[in-house]
């Protein structure tokens, strides 16, 4: 079996600072692959930014800049915010690197070369933030579909490529890889929309600005931002180019994560595009949900915009985090509220999980001196049921995670953690004590820092240093019980001593505050 796994996120345009909604993607990605690190796969994960189009030329201008020095500085920012997300990733690509451009360029002659790409005519209607065109009949009301600002008619000379040839072809692939398109429901509006009711041939040239790559044999053509960004999940691994080490190694990819937004392209012409240059095509494609705010879209217009720099400094990485994965489900749009967040911290975070850890901790230094007795077996009625429960939980969050229902994964977790606090009060530890039942007290200590040991391993990909915190409250401090593969483990804790006195992994906010708090940063945006 293939061990490695190559995960890829949108580029990002550089068009501003990024929220949490774009934020989200990354969040994910980064989450995926640290997953599958875990589980022993040797990992590469690619990001970066698609740094061509009108759009781009406009902003550079406004603010006196060269376009390079625009994106370039905007690349910055980007990084800097990964840096302060802890986002692993192993490459980060600029369109406008060469090592991009030049490849761009070969692609686009070879399908010239083949025939895939034909000169011809184009008539449309532009939507220039967009960088899009349309068909008078996919106008809304006379605007743009996607973003309701004014279209523009033009028409240009213009390469367009021959999408209707491999309409079947992709058709076939969908229905032979039911891998391919996660959620499943995102394949059927893709047939549904855009494939029965006939594919355009797309038009993959643009000529009325400069900023891109350009027509190697047709210099005054610019390759379409779409074709140009698309293929950086290939030259990123060098391929075409002098050292392919990394494409042999690591294409197809296996997980690559786009918002709902782009969806059409990342599943209709990007399969196309791989199919032209007959290279296989990435295992799963994962579409994912927006995070919206009560008013819908979060924008600077409408005052509603939330940074992940607020919710970090105030409330630390993995509140945030947690927050992104359990708030966007698979099926619709996630909402951010300040009333939401602030509650999940309160309840999930500090009731439940710093709670369940405090509780044991001070038990254990109280009852046997900070040492953690061995296991002893089950003599509570209980301990068998949580021993099945415990197990039950972490094959329905795998199942749920491999299936890409994150929210819901991470939910089962949580009823771990509620299970876990509700073992505590059915077997009132406190009652064992006075009764000296001391091995049944035992068992109840074993039982509950062994599901703290794999709470902790299971929110790892997500939650890392506060994984990392309660393993060391608890005193694991031994590779082989911190690993995937030990979550199958429940009996082999030995010598394990507690810290003397717990950390409250998170403190109880106060509501009233914290809301203000970020409903006054979402005004100030
Ligand atoms: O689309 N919630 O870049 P981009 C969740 N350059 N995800 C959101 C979101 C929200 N509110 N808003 C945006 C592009 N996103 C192209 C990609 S790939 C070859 C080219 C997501 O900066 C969006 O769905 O507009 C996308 O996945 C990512 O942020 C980057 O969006
Ligand atoms: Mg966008």
């Amino acid at each position: 079996m293939k061990n490695t796994f190559y995960i890829t996120t949108p580029i990002y345009y550089p068009s501003g600072r990024f929220h949490i909604g774009t934020a989200y993607t990354t969040v994910l990605a980064d989450s995926m692959k640290r997953y599958h690190k875990l589980k022993g796969k040797e990992t590469y994960m690619l990001t970066g930014t698609d740094e061509h189009g009108q759009k781009i030329q406009e902003k550079a201008q406004e603010q006196g800049k060269t376009p390079k020095e625009y994106v370039d500085e905007m690349a910055r920012l980007a990084k800097e915010l990964w840096k302060k997300m802890d986002i692993q990733y192993d490459d980060f690509i600029q369109t406008t690197e060469e090592r991009h451009e030049k490849i761009v360029q070969k692609i686009f002659d070879k399908f010239m070369e083949q025939g895939d790409i034909y000169k011809g005519e184009y008539e449309g209607w532009y939507c220039v933030p967009c960088e899009t065109y349309f068909t008078q009949t996919q106008l809304v009301n006379g605007k743009c579909p996607d973003c309701g600002r004014e279209v523009k008619l033009m028409k240009e000379e213009a390469y367009f490529f021959n999408m209707k040839k491999y309409a079947d072809r992709l058709l076939e692939y969908y229905e032979k890889n039911p891998e391919f398109i996660k959620p499943e429901y995102r394949k059927t509006e893709m047939i549904n929309n855009f494939i029965k009711p006939g594919l355009e041939d797309l038009c993959v040239t643009r000529t009325n600005f400069d900023w891109g790559i350009k027509v190697l044999k047709d210099p005054k053509h610019v390759i379409y931002v779409w074709v140009d960004a698309l293929t950086n999940y290939l030259t990123a691994l060098g391929y075409m180019s002098d050292d392919d080490t990394l494409f042999k190694k690591y294409w197809p990819a296996d997980l690559q994560i786009v918002g709902k937004d782009i969806a059409r392209f990342h599943l209709i012409y990007w399969p196309i595009f791989l199919m032209a240059l007959d290279l296989p095509l990435p295992k799963t494609i994962l579409v994912h949900n927006w995070i919206m705010m009560k008013d819908g879209k979060m924008s600077k217009s409408k005052g509603n915009v939330i940074y992940p720099e607020t919710l970090i400094d105030r409330y630390g990485l993995d509140a945030t985090k947690y927050y992104l994965l359990r708030e966007v489900p698979a099926n619709q749009d996630g909402i951010f509220s300040p009333e939401a967040f602030i509650e999940r911290y309160n309840f999930d975070l500090c009731n439940d999980l710093s709670n369940l850890l405090n509780r044991t901790v001070s038990m254990v230094n109280k009852y046997f001196d900070g040492k953690v007795p061995e296991y002893v077996g089950t003599p509570n009625d209980v301990d068998k049921e949580i021993e099945e429960f415990t197990k039950n939980q972490i094959s329905e969050f795998e199942n749920k995670w491999n299936n890409y229902e994150i929210a819901l994964s991470i939910q089962e977790i949580w009823n771990l953690v509620s299970r876990t606090n509700k073992y505590i009060d059915e077997t009132m530890p406190w009652t064992l004590a006075k009764e000296n039942q001391n091995q049944k007290l035992k068992s109840c200590i074993y039982h509950l820092i062994e599901n703290l040991r794999r709470i902790a391993i299971l929110i790892k990909p997500f939650m890392d240093q506060t994984a990392e915190n309660i393993l060391r409250q608890i005193g694991v401090d031994q590779e082989v019980l911190e690993t995937w593969e030990s979550l199958k483990e429940y009996t082999k804790l030995k010598n394990l001593t507690v810290i003397s006195k717990g950390e409250p992994i998170f403190m109880r906010l106060n509501p009233e505050e914290e809301i203000e708090f970020l409903k006054e940063s979402m005004r100030n945006n």
